[in-house]
């Protein structure tokens, strides 16, 4: 399939986070010791066994990225190689085959590609989000890695994270409930990780915060993560962020990280105790998703920690956003060699 250059007709303002179909997906098959070369279907259902160790014992690795498309009208792919990384560190903790990182690569362009109609246009705030996902399929009962696989790569394209765009949220630290364990797969992207925070995230919705902040697991006094993305803070002229290993390596956040080190700050990777939150200037949750989400007041054991943003979003943070979007969609300068364009 060629490159589809007439835009699908979206209302491209207004897409919600979620699931639209598109052109076509991608799928490659592990049989035999090896990967098959990779096939675009149109089929959105997949068919497997029902005694699949994906689907009992959670043998599953996932990816999130971002292709958008630039003033140009160039389609480009924010930093596709650290999730190709990051993937198989998530499959070699799972048992999962390797997926060579030029498979994924070539995988990703050639979706994008195949659905260029569905990269919403520059200047929409939109971006077509990319999924990559591998199951361990094939019947098997014993719990054991299977013996195949499918690595699957589909796109949807979706408008920004929280209605509203850039809008500061509240957040509140969850302590009844975890999302990883010390030693456990919190620093890898696998849906068991989700299944287990799903319970957390319901006990923030429920207490009325569109965002919960879970605690290291073993002492519940450092700060781990959001429940889908990292925690950053601004302290004068530093950027400071978690140093744990049950947290997920956030793309995003080293991303901030670099731009806020060329910003002349000083980067802070360190255990971050929850005690320290009153002495933060401005606090942000990272992810491919929303970028940053301002969060400027934090409920911590029944009490309200307010930063020195006064419930608006920071200047710091404001600045990093704007620049990684606008590096993102080709207005500013790609000095650190992140656009993947699909040629
Ligand atoms: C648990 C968790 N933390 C952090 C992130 C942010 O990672 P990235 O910036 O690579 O999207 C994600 C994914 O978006 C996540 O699921």
């Amino acid at each position: 399939m060629g490159m589809v250059k007439d835009k699908a007709r979206l209302d491209w303002k207004n897409l919600p986070f979620d699931y639209i179909n598109t052109e076509c997906n991608i799928r490659y098959y592990y049989k035999d010791g090896r990967w098959s070369d990779g096939e675009l279907v149109s089929d959105e259902m997949i068919s497997l066994h029902m005694a699949a160790p994906a689907l009992h014992y959670g043998q599953e690795a996932f990816e999130g990225l971002k292709a958008f498309e630039t003033a140009e009208g160039k389609i480009v792919i924010f930093r596709p190689i650290e999730n190709a990384k990051r993937l198989k560190r998530s499959c070699e903790r799972i048992y999962i085959p390797a997926i060579p990182e030029d498979m994924f690569l070539e995988g990703v362009r050639k979706v994008v590609k195949a659905n260029a109609g569905f990269v919403p246009p520059y200047g929409t705030g939109a971006s077509l989000y990319i999924r990559p996902l591998v199951i361990g399929v094939g019947g098997k009962v014993g719990l054991g890695p299977a013996d195949e696989y499918i690595f699957i790569i589909f796109v949807t394209p979706v408008g920004p994270y929280y209605k509203g765009g850039f809008k500061p949220v509240k957040a509140i630290v969850i302590e009844e409930f975890d999302r990883a364990a010390p030693l456990g797969v919190g620093d890898c992207k696998v849906g068991g990780n989700y299944a287990a925070g799903l319970r957390g995230r319901q006990f923030h919705i429920d207490k009325g915060y569109p965002i919960g902040l879970f605690l290291d697991p073993k002492e519940k006094k450092y700060i781990d993560e959001f429940g889908t993305s990292n925690f950053i803070a601004v302290q004068g002229n530093q950027y400071i962020t978690p140093d744990s290993s049950s947290i997920l390596p956030s793309i995003t956040n080293d991303s901030l990280a670099v731009i806020s080190s060329d910003m002349g700050m000083d980067i802070i990777k360190r255990p971050v105790q929850i005690d320290e939150i009153e002495n933060f200037d401005e606090i942000g949750a990272v992810g491919t998703a929303a970028v940053i989400t301002p969060v400027t007041l934090i409920n911590y054991r029944g009490k309200d920690y307010n930063f020195k943003d006064g419930g608006n979003a920071g200047p710091v943070i404001t600045e990093l956003y704007n620049r990684l979007v606008r590096i993102q969609t080709g207005d500013m300068e790609d000095k650190f060699g992140w656009l993947d364009v699909v040629e």
